[in-house]
């Protein structure tokens, strides 16, 4: 680059010592034109050397110094200019400044780029452009290639330089800067701006800020005298490449610029296409560097990221783009559409009906599609064949009506996906079902726009779109989905179409996309330039967007209100309403609040038609919502539920079902409707039985909420709130073989730990040692060999019993076993036999929801506990209960789930034990079939808890739809024990967004490498 400074490290040093007494050692820094070198005192203390072009204009140099000055003072975070100076290297002058050295990671490094720090860029830069209005001085116009003033003739004379392949893409954008900005630009806002906004000039704050804060902004060289929403779009542009969806970034950028310095409709209007210039300016610029220098790599990949932004940025219709744009600002999204909806409602002539019934007086029957709805079952959301009975059923000769602004879980195929990997979810349409060849009439005249027959399952099939001008009225059009193709084959474009005119008909299932037969109408105010086709539903984020776009045909289809959805109510709404009525002891998940609405098998959906893969709860065992425990429940319900006392066969085989997989001393059942209340009799059976006491527990083990197991719940006492240890509670080690005591999961540390029980019981008059199998609330702990039989052995000695907790893991979670305590009979150990337990505690899958928990334990200690004091327990074991969990045990055996936990959670942790490498916050992974803990640490040799990345990387998960959640007395074990219909996809699909978000800067930020 002529005139460019070609300053050794040495030199640079010397002209900083010798110009402005700065002694430090300099390192390069990026420039195009200019040189610029870091400089570092051993104090420590930083600054920039910058030495000028020499063609760089002196008038344009100190315009930018004042510049700089203001902003400072004004408190924006800008470099602060320390001193300056001039030099002479090889016969011409430079200007050489001094400025402050500003801390912080660049945007474009930052991990992830959240849309609140695109907000603060806009705002950032909202608030220099006021700052700096009205300073600007008249200079001779330039030929500056960033100046998006000369965006045509730029793009014109580089794109001979552009591959075949991107030069279609700039020619796009070329050609709408002529159309949307051209005729726009003489009256455009014009002052002073910063004009290089690209994600490296920004400056980020720490990662474990929440939220991240943009902490400066850099490189005032580029700065002219422009169009300042130029300003934000250039800014846009360069974050636009890191989303999948380039609008997400606009209107975040243009949202946060406007809350600083308001913009008006024409600054809006331009935006998408200055953005889309910008980055062909980047690939046409970068095309003729690599034309100059053929074998610079960087200079190739440098402009990968715009060229790929572009071929997303065509695929979106500029105005759709606005829309978007103005709906961020709050404003009417598409302009005029209100008075569409107007002029419809106030239209003193009625409009004649568009599909009529069969009676003429029959009143059109709603049906509720909404993800929450009960009329069409799990398996058939989507209105095809499965669901035409219950729909003509209803109907009977009126017109079934599909409700507008319904969010619904019909939408399945990949077409459904939006560009940012959102689920479009949202109908903007009404269906009026009545049978195929059904006549379809126009509501008011108008002339065939365009018609289409589509082909693609789910899609329209035959599809019409009529044309509105009325007299007097905006100008509309009206859409006419799932007609027969003959409708199509005879339509003519451009034909007038009366008011009441028979134009089409309804297809039938084969001809319209596979549904039931019905008519998909929406009213549209702007048809994006399509033609014979329209988007019939859409993205839960675009909402606002599209509800101007194809508002609510309520009164043009002479409809009532019940067609307009009623909304779910928001979150905020939700939470102040529990805050008034719950006490706030019950904490709620993640940041972000769930509404969830609906469940199905390994899926949970939220009231936005949302889907969460399920990856924690482990009480719907079999699945939500799983069908057969619902039929199980729902039928005994309508048969008997009574009374405990009486005989019932289901009792007996549920009693009898559940001892069969168990060892065979373990006979006798109780039923109960908690794990608590299981817990709760567990110890009174121990107690009877022993005639003691005392209580060996786990240190941070959990076992219920009633005051006889917070006595004994380390994890409850010695926490929050907590009392303390009561006096007759012994604590004995968590067997945590990583970051207990006793290292490895070898038997020499299983045995060490088993001793921890024998001295916390020594000289105790106990009655019981009390364990999880496989504990939980410890973080997901897996024992190591041999601990379980030798800490049987120890309890006994000392004369108290073996209580077994599996209400967390019992049921074939594990995989290898029904029940976690099996799970040791796999230990090498010469001695290893059976462990059985003397009382075995059973709680949150039994009901797969359903409220119901047992104890099984032997004959000797069930008939001691029979000493006259009768138990009665008012609902456990009743009819229903016993049906469901039979149900529940039905169910694992004829669909394999143990098998499946077994082959899903060896996939499961085959593909989380790289991470272990990948990350080194990964300490451990650790687990048994469907039960996984993933902990944390920030440095593997001291093990300290990364306690906050965890629930950092909870949220994170929760946000990319896959819900787990953090345990363990630091809070540092990410905890997965999903239902156990949970598919090798589903593993898969886990690993990979947890691959991603382990990468992030607020979770390595802390992290010794
Ligand atoms: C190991 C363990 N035991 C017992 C309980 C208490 O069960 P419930 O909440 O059904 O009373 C829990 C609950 O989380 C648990 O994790």
């Amino acid at each position: 680059m002529r005139g460019r400074p070609t300053l050794t490290q040495a030199r640079a040093e010397e002209l900083a010592r010798d110009l402005f007494d700065f002694v430090g050692v300099a390192s390069p820094l990026e420039s195009e034109r200019d040189q610029n070198f870091k400089l570092e005192q051993e104090s420590g203390e930083k600054a920039v050397l910058k030495i000028f072009n020499a063609f760089e204009p002196v008038s344009l140099i100190s315009d930018r110094a004042e510049a700089l000055g203001m902003l400072a003072r004004s408190g924006l975070p800008v470099p602060r200019m320390l001193d300056h100076s001039s030099v002479e290297l090889a016969g011409e002058s430079h200007c050489v400044w001094l400025v402050s050295w500003l801390e912080g990671t660049p945007l474009a490094l930052a991990r992830p780029i959240t849309s609140d720090m695109e907000h603060q860029v806009g705002f950032l830069l909202g608030k220099m452009d006021l700052v700096l209005e009205g300073t600007e001085k008249e200079r001779e116009s330039s030929t500056f290639v960033w100046d998006l003033a000369n965006t045509a003739e730029t793009l014109r004379e580089h794109i001979e330089y552009v591959s075949a392949d991107d030069a279609g893409l700039v020619q796009h954008f070329l050609d709408l800067f002529h159309s949307a900005v051209e005729p726009r630009w003489a009256s455009l806002p014009k002052q002073t701006i910063h004009n290089d906004g690209n994600d490296y000039n920004f400056l980020v704050g720490p990662a474990a800020e929440s939220p991240r804060q943009i902490t400066g902004i850099l490189d005032f060289g580029d700065m002219v005298h422009s169009a300042r929403i130029g300003n934000a779009a250039i800014a846009a542009a360069y974050l636009s490449t890191h989303r999948e969806d380039p609008v997400d970034a606009m209107c975040a950028v243009i949202a946060g610029y406007h809350a600083a310095n308001p913009v008006s409709d024409e600054e809006v209007e331009v935006f998408f296409a200055l953005v889309g210039v910008r980055l062909a300016t980047s690939v046409s610029v970068a095309a003729l560097q690599c034309s100059r220098e053929p074998d610079n790599e960087y200079l190739k990949v440098s402009s990968v990221g715009a060229s790929s932004c572009l071929r997303k940025l065509v695929e979106i219709h500029p105005r759709l783009a606005t829309y978007r744009l103005r709906a961020a600002l709050g404003r009417e999204p598409v302009p005029g559409a209100a008075a569409v909806e107007q002029w419809i409602a106030h239209r003193k002539e009625p409009f004649a009906p568009v599909i009529l019934a069969a009676e003429a007086e029959a009143t059109p029957i709603y049906f509720d599609f909404s993800v929450g709805s009960l009329e069409f079952g799990p398996t058939a959301l989507a209105i095809t064949g499965v669901a035409e009975t219950a729909i003509w059923s209803r109907t009977g000769s009126a017109v079934g009506v599909g409700r507008w602004d319904e969010v619904r879980l019909a939408y399945t195929g990949d077409e459904y996906v939006s560009m940012s990997g959102e689920r479009r979810t949202v109908h903007m349409g009404v269906d009026l079902f009545r049978p195929a060849g059904s006549p379809v009439h126009a509501p008011l005249d108008g002339i065939v726009h365009s018609f289409c027959t589509h082909h693609e399952r789910f899609d329209y099939g035959g599809c019409m779109v009529l044309e509105h001008r009325p007299r007097g009225g905006p100008v509309f059009w009206t859409l006419y989905g799932h007609l027969s193709h003959a409708s199509i084959a005879e339509a003519s474009q451009g034909r007038s179409v009366e008011q009441g005119e028979v134009f089409a008909h309804l297809g039938p299932f084969e001809e319209n996309g596979g549904w039931v037969a019905h008519l998909h109408f929406q009213i549209i105010t702007d048809m994006l330039d399509l033609e014979g086709t329209f988007p019939g539903v859409t993205a839960p984020t675009q909402r606002l967007t599209w509800r101007s776009l194809l508002p609510s045909p309520m009164h043009l289809l002479g409809l009532s209100d019940a067609v307009n959805t009623p909304h779910a109510p928001s979150v905020s709404e939700l939470l102040e309403r529990r805050s008034a009525r719950t006490s706030s002891a019950l904490s709620t998940a993640y940041e972000n609040k769930l509404h969830i609405v609906r469940g199905y098998m390994q899926y949970l959906y939220d009231a936005e038609g949302r889907a969460f893969l399920d990856a924690v709860n482990n009480v719907p065992h079999v699945g939500h919502s799983n069908p057969r425990v619902v039929e199980a429940l729902h039928r005994q319900m309508r048969t008997l539920t009574t009374n405990t006392r009486y005989l019932h066969s289901s009792r007996l085989e549920y009693a009898e079902r559940l001892a069969a997989t168990m060892p065979a001393t373990l006979e006798v059942c109780f039923f109960v409707n908690s794990g608590s209340e299981a817990n709760d009799l567990a110890l009174r059976l121990a107690r009877t039985y022993t005639g003691k006491s005392d209580t060996v527990v786990l240190d941070g083990a959990y076992h219920g909420n009633l005051t006889s197991l917070i006595d004994i719940s380390p994890y409850k006492f010695g926490g929050l709130g907590g009392q303390g240890k009561p006096p007759g509670t012994h604590v004995a080690l968590m067997p945590d073989a990583y970051r207990g005591p006793h290292k490895g999961m070898t038997v020499e540390s299983g045995l060490a730990y088993a001793n921890s029980v024998a001295d916390a019981a020594d000289g105790r008059d106990v009655a019981a040692f009390i364990a999880e199998s496989v504990p939980s609330c410890g973080g997901q702990i897996v024992p190591p060999p041999q601990y379980l039989r030798a800490a049987a052995e120890h309890i006994r000695k000392a004369g108290g019993l073996f209580i077994v907790d599996e209400v967390q893991v019992g049921l074939g979670r594990v995989g290898t076993h029904f029940w976690g305590f099996q799970l040791d009979e796999n230990s090498s150990h010469e001695s290893s036999h059976a462990i059985v337990p003397d009382i075995v505690v059973l709680g949150k899958p039994l009901g797969n929801g359903h409220p119901m928990a047992a104890v099984v334990t032997t004959r000797a200690i069930a008939d001691a506990f029979d000493n006259g004091m009768e138990y009665f327990n008012t609902f456990g074991g009743n009819p229903a209960s016993c049906a469901v969990g039979l149900a529940v045990l039905d169910e694992i055996e004829d669909r394999g789930l143990q098998e499946n936990a077994r082959v899903v959670g060896n996939h499961l942790l085959e593909g989380l034990g790289p991470l272990r490498e990948r990350h080194p916050i990964v300490g451990d992974v650790r687990g048994a079939g469907l039960f996984v803990g993933i902990e944390l640490v920030r440095d593997r040799d001291t093990l300290e808890a990364a306690g906050e990345e965890a629930a950092y990387v909870a949220n994170r998960m929760r946000d990319n739809g896959i819900l787990i959640s953090t345990d363990g007395p630091l809070e540092n074990v990410l905890k997965i024990k999903p239902p156990l219909v949970f598919t090798t996809e589903n593993a898969d699909h886990l690993v990979e967004a947890l691959d991603r978000i382990l990468a992030e800067d607020a979770v390595t930020a802390r992290v010794s490498a």
